[in-house]
């Protein structure tokens, strides 16, 4: 007998976005937000009492919650906090997932689901994201555990907020709403919590809040599904020092606002510039761009960038094979991405 279950024997394990060491690089492979958090963030961590550290941490991070629902306009009791929106992703298949309660989700999406799928041991329902009607096949297949993201990652595109509720109202088991990147959206998916007691939207302090490294997210929703949640959660999943830097930045809408109108700012001229290079670049929701390569194959594209110390994505999935994945960085780093493709580039 092995020391693992079948399962993790068989499984290759998610594969995180590769973390240069600092340097001269340019880091756009991961999502990050290249501007610095919060003042007040920082702040609230250098001044973390001793005290603080010494104790346990608040097992439902009641202070963040509280400063989260005044916020949102949501009550306390309809937040879960964990550690990173991936943390609540894996308390969702936790408590909904199992061999007889299969998640659905419409590919291409964020590659940890299947990961998340395969550590559960639950069967995955794949439906084809660009074929019309995704939406309905995921209505048909009517599973346990239903993941939408929204925008989505990697195509950066957004659906309907009406549709997700249409398909809320369709479906028996829960919708979990993936809105990790949806500071830097036109649209957001909360009023859906109020007349559906199945849909979770999650929230991340990765992207456009600047905290990846401090590692917290959480989820919204009604009372009734966040209480069953709470069961499948670790006793303590964020730290003292996570809540305060968290609940200090969801507390400063002014500095997130002013930060993703800079991100935004940049995505226009970088989708433009890429554009007029002959990539082809679909309009982004998020703080990234989906660039599709005409007349030169992606991976080479990729390769080249890294020889310079220029970092993006690619994912040999298929429908992604020819694109790239290109994380909005500061008007410098973005001009340095740009000035080594118009060297690469056939048109550039
Ligand atoms: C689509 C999506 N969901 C969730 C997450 C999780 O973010 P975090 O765990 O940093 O909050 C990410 C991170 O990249 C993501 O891309």
């Amino acid at each position: 007998m092995g020391y693992f279950r079948n399962t993790i024997e068989q499984m290759a394990g998610y594969t995180p976005g590769f973390q240069p060491k600092s340097g001269d690089v340019v880091k756009l492979n991961t999502n990050e937000n290249p501007y610095p958090p919060s003042p007040r963030a920082i702040e609230a961590v250098r001044n973390l009492p001793p005290e603080r550290l010494r104790r346990y941490p608040e097992p439902m991070a009641d202070t963040f919650r509280a400063a989260a629902a005044s916020v949102l306009g949501v009550t306390a009791d309809n937040i879960i906090c964990t550690n990173g929106g991936d943390d609540l992703l894996m308390v969702c298949f936790r408590a909904c997932c199992d061999a007889g309660r299969p998640v659905a989700f419409a590919q291409p999406t964020y590659s940890l689901y299947p990961v998340l799928a395969q550590l559960q041991g639950c069967s995955v329902i794949e439906v084809d994201r660009d074929a019309n009607g995704a939406l309905d096949k995921l209505a048909e297949v009517n599973a346990a555990l239903t993941i939408v993201c929204n925008p989505n990652a990697p195509t950066a595109d957004l659906i309907s907020v009406d549709a997700l509720g249409a398909l809320a109202k369709k479906l028996a088991g829960v919708l979990l709403i993936d809105e990790a990147y949806v500071d830097f959206a036109d649209d957001n998916a909360i009023r859906l919590i109020n007349d559906n007691d199945n849909v979770i939207i999650l929230r991340s302090m990765s992207k456009g809040y600047s905290l990846a490294g401090m590692r917290f997210g959480f989820g919204i929703a009604a009372v009734s599904l966040i209480n069953g949640l709470m069961k499948a959660k670790d006793s303590y999943p964020v730290d003292a020092a996570a809540i305060a830097a968290a609940t200090a930045a969801i507390q400063d809408q002014t500095y997130l606002r002013s930060n993703v109108e800079k991100v935004k700012s940049e995505r226009t001229r970088l989708s433009g510039q890429l554009r007029s290079m002959g990539f082809d670049v679909p309009d982004s929701q998020t703080n990234f761009v989906l660039a599709r390569c005409l007349g030169i194959n992606a991976k080479d594209v990729f390769d080249a960038l890294v020889e310079r110390n220029i970092f993006v994505r690619y994912f040999a999935l298929p429908g992604l094979e020819d694109k790239l994945r290109i994380t909005i960085g500061t008007p410098e780093q973005n001009d340095r991405l740009l000035a080594v493709l118009k060297e690469i580039y056939p048109s550039g």
